[in-house]
């Protein structure tokens, strides 16, 4: 039976009566209207608009993460949102250039009338690194109490009751944690793995010693390569990776990196292509928030200089500081230390392969 569907008007639909009268500066009230006041509200309204979107889609991955199984299906659709979002980023970090074009000066005609408002009070923002799994004691400093600090009561407690909760990055851990490994019985490919990265590191080493450094520079080089080895060692030893865990210099668990390396090494396996893809897709939300975080740091100092902000941060100082520390999957960057070349990577046997294509070979015929 057809649905009894009312008419609808484009205007009322979309609550424009609301959205665009929601745009009020606050110039006027001290004197003449700063023409740049309403490009400052319009950029920021349009910014939370898409930090929306992107926390709707974040959710609904979130929910799929802590289904019992996460099967092809949800996996797809992880992977689908996810293209989503970074589609998304990509705008919002190319709309950096239209705040850009208000001067510095125009800025400071209404700049006085905003105190003590600031970005940290951006629930939103806030809920979306939080989400993400930015947590209080993974901030820097100034940032672990500082923001908390600003926000009324009611949005303190609901920050406060979402940082209790699972976050995607507990929630991906978990999932990568308990891929199926491959237990097939001759199959010792993390040893035949350890040995070929090895190698790899072998070959850098005598290119550094064939490179003719001063004695300093060569200490430095061979510090490096030796704390790649060190990390690298660290992947198969229990304790040795705890450590790296304390020292804050990996976050996932042991079996979950082990997990991201063979996916990623693996990935045209079709079992193994769609968490390859999530794998990438969540590396770049990481790298294009970092750039959003860069680029408002650095439109800040054009604005500010070394002033301090609304919210009594130092700025462009702490802004720029939160571009490396409020990363949160910053591992999937350092695996790429111990990728090998396709020629390189150990030979999966027939059986493996077998149980990680949905294929079978022509001569095999149709399945019986
Ligand atoms: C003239 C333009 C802008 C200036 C001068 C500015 C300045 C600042 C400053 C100084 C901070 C550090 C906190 C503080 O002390 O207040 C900050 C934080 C922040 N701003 Fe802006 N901002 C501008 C535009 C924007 C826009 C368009 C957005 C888009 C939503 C935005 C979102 C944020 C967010 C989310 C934070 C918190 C970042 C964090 O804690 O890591 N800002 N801003």
């Amino acid at each position: 039976m057809a649905k009894n569907i009312a008419p609808v008007y484009y205007g009322d639909y979309l609550k424009l009566d609301t959205l665009l009268s929601a745009q009020q500066p606050h110039s006027p009230r001290y004197g003449e209207e700063a023409h740049d006041e309403m490009l400052f509200i319009i950029v920021h309204q349009v910014y939370e608009l898409w930090f929306k979107q992107v926390l709707h889609e974040l959710r609904a991955i979130h929910r799929e993460f802590q289904q019992p199984t996460l099967d092809d299906k949800g996996l797809y659709l992880v992977a689908h949102r996810l293209r989503r979002v970074l589609t998304i980023q990509d705008l919002m970090n190319d709309q950096v250039g239209v705040i850009e074009t208000m001067t510095p000066q125009e800025f400071l005609e209404f700049r006085d009338y905003l105190v003590p408002a600031s970005g940290f009070q951006s629930i939103q923002f806030k809920e979306l690194e939080i989400i993400l799994g930015l947590h209080r004691d993974k901030r820097i400093a100034f940032d672990q109490s500082s923001f908390f600090n600003r926000l009324n009561e009611h949005d303190r407690n609901y920050l406060e009751q979402l940082e209790q909760q699972p976050s995607l990055f507990d929630l991906v851990d978990k999932w990568l944690a308990r891929m199926p490994f491959m237990q097939v019985e001759d199959f010792s490919f993390w040893q035949v793995y350890q040995s070929a990265v090895e190698q790899a590191l072998d070959q850098d080493e005598a290119i550094i010693r064939a490179n003719n450094f001063a004695t300093e520079q060569l200490a430095t080089e061979l510090a490096g390569i030796q704390s790649n080895r060190d990390n690298f060692h660290a992947l198969f030893d229990g304790n040795a990776y705890q450590q790296l865990q304390q020292d804050g210099r990996v976050r996932l668990s042991q079996q979950a990196m082990l997990s991201a390396l063979f996916i990623t090494q693996y990935r045209e396996e079709p079992a193994f292509n769609l968490a390859w893809q999530v794998i990438t897709a969540l590396a770049e939300m990481d790298e294009k928030l970092t750039i959003w975080r860069y680029k408002h740091a650095m439109m800040v100092q054009r604005m500010l200089g070394t002033k301090i902000g609304t919210g009594g941060s130092s700025g462009h100082d702490y802004l720029r500081r939160t571009t490396e520390q409020n990363r949160v999957f910053k591992d999937f960057f350092s695996m790429a230390t111990y990728l090998l070349p396709k020629s390189a990577l150990p030979q999966l046997p027939q059986q493996v392969q077998r149980a990680l294509g949905f294929y079978r070979a022509a001569s095999e015929g149709p399945p019986k």
